[in-house]
């Protein structure tokens, strides 16, 4: 089974308004990039990685890269994103060669996702051949409204959140792709809305998305407390 990994971080970070695309803000000390990619070249089994990158900044993302990968040379390649992630993880998947079986799609926005979690959907998607999504428990008490009208409480039992990296045989991926509605919001919904099956993993809680200040924040202290 060959496996690859394609990281979507051309994203602009508008949300956290440093002025700067996200993946390039640093993250106590290290590139958010950096941090991501991290974990790919620690995995037990040797992974292509595909960086989806904005598009005046190929250079310096593949510096970066270089660097993360440092003698583990492996497969790596750095494309230019799109105006949309739908269109960035398109730009990653037409990327990778067709000898690979199964692709994992991360956000480089998650970027201290434990290498654990890669090995988990790896392990998941080769096993069952479907699609697979890491989930956590949703722990708020969820409703359901009507503008500022509560209606009802949602039974949350039923109820995950996901994250990424999100795992697919690349084949049946791009197959999906290739027919999708752009409103899909993650990748299993485009793998969903072509008939396909997605099971879930366990998540981890390292794996929360940098959206905003608060997030960057939360994720300097994390690596801060890592660092002892
Ligand atoms: N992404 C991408 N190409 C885009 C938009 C997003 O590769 N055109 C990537 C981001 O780099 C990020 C992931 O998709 O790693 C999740 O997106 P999000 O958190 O929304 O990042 P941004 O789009 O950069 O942030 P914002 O929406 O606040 O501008
Ligand atoms: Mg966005």
């Amino acid at each position: 089974m060959s496996r690859a990994v394609v990281v979507v971080a051309a994203g602009s970070g508008t949300r956290l308004g440093i002025g700067t695309a996200k993946a390039f803000v640093p993250v106590a000390g290290s590139l958010m990039l950096a941090r991501a990619l991290e974990p790919l070249f620690t995995l037990a089994l040797p992974t292509l990685v595909v960086v989806v990158a904005p598009a005046d900044r190929l250079d310096e993302c593949r510096q970066v890269v270089a660097t993360a990968a440092g003698a583990a040379v492996p497969y790596t390649a750095v494309v230019p994103g799109g105006t949309d992630r739908h269109a960035s993880v398109q730009a990653g998947l037409a990327a990778l060669p067709d000898s690979v079986d199964v692709v994992l799609v991360h956000d480089a926005a998650r970027c201290l996702t434990p290498a654990s979690q890669f090995e988990r959907v790896f392990d998941a998607v080769e096993t069952s051949g479907d699609g697979v999504v890491p989930a956590l428990p949703v722990v708020d008490t969820v409703k359901r409204v009507d503008g500022d009208v509560v209606r009802e409480t949602v039974d949350r039992s039923a109820l995950v959140g996901v994250q990424t990296p999100q795992g697919f045989p690349l084949a049946a991926l791009r197959q999906a792709y290739a027919v999708s509605a752009r409103s899909e919001t993650d990748d299993a919904g485009v793998f969903q809305a072509a008939g396909r099956t997605v099971r879930s993993v366990p998540g981890d809680a390292d794996a929360f998305k940098v959206t905003t200040r608060w997030d960057l924040g939360r994720a300097e202290s994390i690596v801060r407390a890592r660092n002892g």
